[in-house]
């Protein structure tokens, strides 16, 4: 009887011999590639320098919600458009909460100087991008982002979400103003841009710095 393609007939051709030197070849040049993919990821995520070293922290969405509304209440300087805008001193925690449809509150940073801003939503996912920049950062409810940033020009900054969050998202923008070094709050287009500190360092700060 010939082949018949039946798992009941035993194959016909010669696959258990051993493989040849091609095959061989093959199998551990894909085998080293492999592995060279395999040690890019964690290498990527240390040496790339461009991933936050992600989730610092989980928090209750009321927490963080509570914990904005304290630090507001501690550093606010004025009102904009109902928005209260708040100035808190160099080095200190900075909270951006993000909730259906705002950026709570307006924030007035230092050029030069360094912060922990962290980030969280109350409500659902939302999406952090500073413009005129391309800085782009998740903000999903039930984890605290502690980011160490540090504005190296002054300006009017707009933060808006982009990540879909219902039928206000298109509305849902928000204000970072930078004062230049010993200067007034400027009003022009900012020329440079934020830096952040993706290093571990930037992690202990924000895990002690927490209230
Ligand atoms: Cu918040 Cu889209």
């Amino acid at each position: 009887m010939e082949e018949l393609h039946s798992a009941l007939v035993a194959p016909q051709h010669v696959w258990w011999k051993p493989a040849g030197k091609q095959e061989k070849l093959w199998v551990t040049v894909s085998f080293v590639w492999c592995m060279i993919l395999f040690a890019m990821m964690p290498l990527w995520h240390i040496k790339g320098g461009q991933n936050p070293s992600g989730i610092r922290a989980r928090v209750e969405p009321a927490d963080f919600v509570k914990r904005t509304d304290q630090f507001v209440k501690d550093y606010k300087v004025g009102e904009e458009n109902g928005f209260p805008v708040v100035a808190p001193p160099a080095g200190s925690d900075v909270y951006l909460l993000a909730r259906m449809w705002q950026w709570y509150p307006v924030l007035r940073l230092e050029e030069g100087k360094t912060y922990t801003l962290h980030l969280s939503a109350a409500d659902l996912n939302h999406g952090f991008n500073l413009q005129p920049f391309n800085l782009n950062f998740q903000v999903i409810p039930g984890y605290d982002y502690g980011l160490r940033v540090t504005p190296t020009a002054s300006g009017d900054f707009r933060v808006i979400c982009n990540e879909y969050c219902g039928i206000g998202h298109h509305l849902m923008v928000g204000k970072i103003l930078v004062t230049p070094v010993g200067g007034a709050a400027a009003i022009e287009p900012p020329a440079g841009g934020f830096k952040v500190l993706p290093d571990a360092e930037a992690a202990v700060a924000a895990e002690g710095g927490r209230s």
